[in-house]
């Protein structure tokens, strides 16, 4: 039978819930009076903890021991929360205003946006460090992306896990094409948003 999750992350799954549940206060809590629009920053936001057989894959995948301890110690999604914005310069705003924020570290940044994978991904991943009272750290991941980016994600994501697939290559080539009409599409969606927002006569 599967592990829970106190059965594998022990005394420390209290505190991952802790983390799981500041992280989601604090993007709740996002300042959006500097946004006119009605078209609010911050669409949706969903988060989990990492589920204990998809972190022991993962664990065996890398080499590593599969106990909850080095899970904590050498993963860094045990966490994780994903930011669903309406515009690209939403991301952005929101992850500057997150590295701000005294609660936690911002230990990397991985911009795929500005670098989209080689499949077309695009999002911005920021690794946050949380201070805890022994001398293990929580680390936490935050995934910000558009919502047109996200819609693409999710179907790129089961074809990912999909086994023999009828015309995958094609499937592959399509994706990536309709991630780079999604990247053209997001530029617009901003650029027709400050177009719309600058219009001095209405
Ligand atoms: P893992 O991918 O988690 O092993 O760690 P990593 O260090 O390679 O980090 P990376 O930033 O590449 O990816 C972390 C997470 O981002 C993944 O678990 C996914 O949730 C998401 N992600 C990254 N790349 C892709 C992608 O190509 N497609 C989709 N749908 N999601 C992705
Ligand atoms: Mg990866």
């Amino acid at each position: 039978m599967a592990l829970t999750y106190e059965e594998y992350y022990g005394e420390a799954f209290s505190r991952l819930k802790q983390v799981e549940q500041t992280l989601l206060d604090l993007i709740h809590d996002y300042p959006t009076h500097s946004y006119p629009n009605s078209v609010g920053p911050i669409l949706y936001c969903k988060s989990r903890i990492k589920q204990p057989d998809s972190m022991i894959r993962k664990l065996e995948q890398r080499g590593l021991p599969t106990d909850g301890e080095t899970a904590l110690s050498h993963m860094h999604d045990t966490v994780g929360v994903r930011i669903v914005c309406s515009f690209l310069d939403d991301v952005d705003k929101i992850a500057s205003w997150l590295k701000t924020r005294p609660e936690f570290e911002v230990i990397e940044t991985k911009d795929y946006i500005s670098h989209p994978k080689p499949n077309g991904y695009r999002s911005l991943h920021l690794v946050l460090s949380f201070p805890s009272p022994s001398n293990q750290k929580l680390m936490a991941e935050i995934q910000l992306r558009t919502i047109a980016i996200d819609f693409w994600a999710a179907l790129e994501h089961q074809m990912k896990y999909k086994k023999n697939v009828e015309h995958e290559k094609i499937i592959w080539g399509e994706l990536k094409r309709c991630a780079d009409e999604i990247a053209s599409v997001d530029v617009s969606m901003q650029t027709l948003q400050e177009l719309i927002l600058n219009d001095q006569w209405n």
